[in-house]
C-alpha cells in the first residue's frame, strides 16, 4: 500500500497543533518536514525549534527533507530533535556516503534525494545502504509548483533496479502531487507520496488521503 506523507510546508503554522491532530485523524502515514537554508534552494523555511514543537505535538513518523548545503553538519541535530527519517540531497555534499552513515548511526532511516536534473546513476552505488530515495518532481524550494513529467522515468528505473538488485528501498516522490499525478507516480512504482499544497487545500484531509493513496 502506498504511504502518504503530507508536507507541513503547506499547513497553517498558526494552528499547527490542530493541523497535527487533523492529520492523525485522517490516517496519514507520517509527516514530511521541509528544511531550506536559502543557499541550496532560494528559500528559507523552518528548522530545529519547529521540529521540536512538531515532535511534541504528534507521534506520527517525521520525515525530514534537508534542502541545505553540507547537511553533514546538521543531521545529528535533526535526529536528536526527533526525526524518524532524514533525506539529504546528493547535490549538496561532497561526502554523501559518510552523511548517510551518520544518519544510520543515529538509528534514523536514511534517504538520498535527487533533483529533477540529477540522474539515478549518480546514486546507484548508494542503493544498497539507504532506506529510501526521494525523487524530486519539481525543482526544490517552493510548494505549489507544476509536476515535471520527465521525472517519471527515474521512478520507473528505480523500481526496476530494486527488483533486479533484490533491495527494498522506498521510492518517495515529492512535488506537484495531486489527484492526477498521484495515480501516475504509483503506476510507475512510487511507494511514498509527499503532498503539500494540493492536500492542505482540501476541506477533508481524510478523503484527500484516501484519494491520493489510490
Ligand atoms: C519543495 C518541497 C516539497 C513541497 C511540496 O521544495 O520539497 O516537499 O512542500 O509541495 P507541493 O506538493 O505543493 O508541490
Ligand atoms: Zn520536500
Amino acid at each position: 500500500m502506498t504511504k502518504l506523507f503530507p508536507s507541513l510546508l503547506a499547513a497553517d503554522f498558526l494552528y499547527l497543533d490542530k493541523e497535527l491532530n487533523a492529520l492523525e485523524e485522517a490516517g496519514v502515514d507520517g509527516l514530511h518536514f521541509d528544511v531550506m537554508d536559502g543557499q541550496f534552494v532560494p528559500n528559507i523555511s523552518v528548522g530545529l525549534p519547529v521540529l521540536n514543537a512538531v515532535r511534541r505535538g504528534t507521534n506520527l513518523p517525521i520525515d525530514v527533507h534537508l534542502m541545505i548545503e553540507e547537511p553533514e553538519h546538521y543531521v545529528e541535530h535533526f535526529a536528536n530533535y526527533g526525526a524518524n527519517m532524514i533525506s539529504v540531497h546528493v547535490e549538496a555534499t561532497s561526502h554523501i556516503h559518510s552523511v548517510i552513515q551518520k544518519i544510520k548511526d543515529k538509528d534514523v532511516k536514511a534517504g538520498v534525494a535527487i533533483n529533477p536534473g540529477t540522474p539515478v546513476s549518480l546514486i546507484e552505488p548508494l542503493l544498497s545502504i539507504i532506506d529510501y530515495v526521494l525523487v524530486m518532481t519539481v525543482n526544490p524550494g517552493f510548494g505549489g509548483q507544476v509536476f515535471i513529467d520527465s521525472c517519471l522515468e527515474k521512478v520507473k528505473y528505480l523500481a526496476t533496479l530494486r527488483n533486479e538488485l533484490n533491495l527494498n528501498y522506498e521510492i518517495e516522490v515529492d512535488g506537484g502531487i495531486n489527484e492526477n499525478t498521484a495515480n501516475k507516480v504509483i503506476e510507475y512504482g512510487a511507494t511514498m507520496l509527499v503532498a503539500g499544497s494540493y492536500f492542505f487545500q482540501q476541506a477533508d484531509y481524510s478523503t484527500a488521503a484516501k484519494q491520493l493513496k489510490g
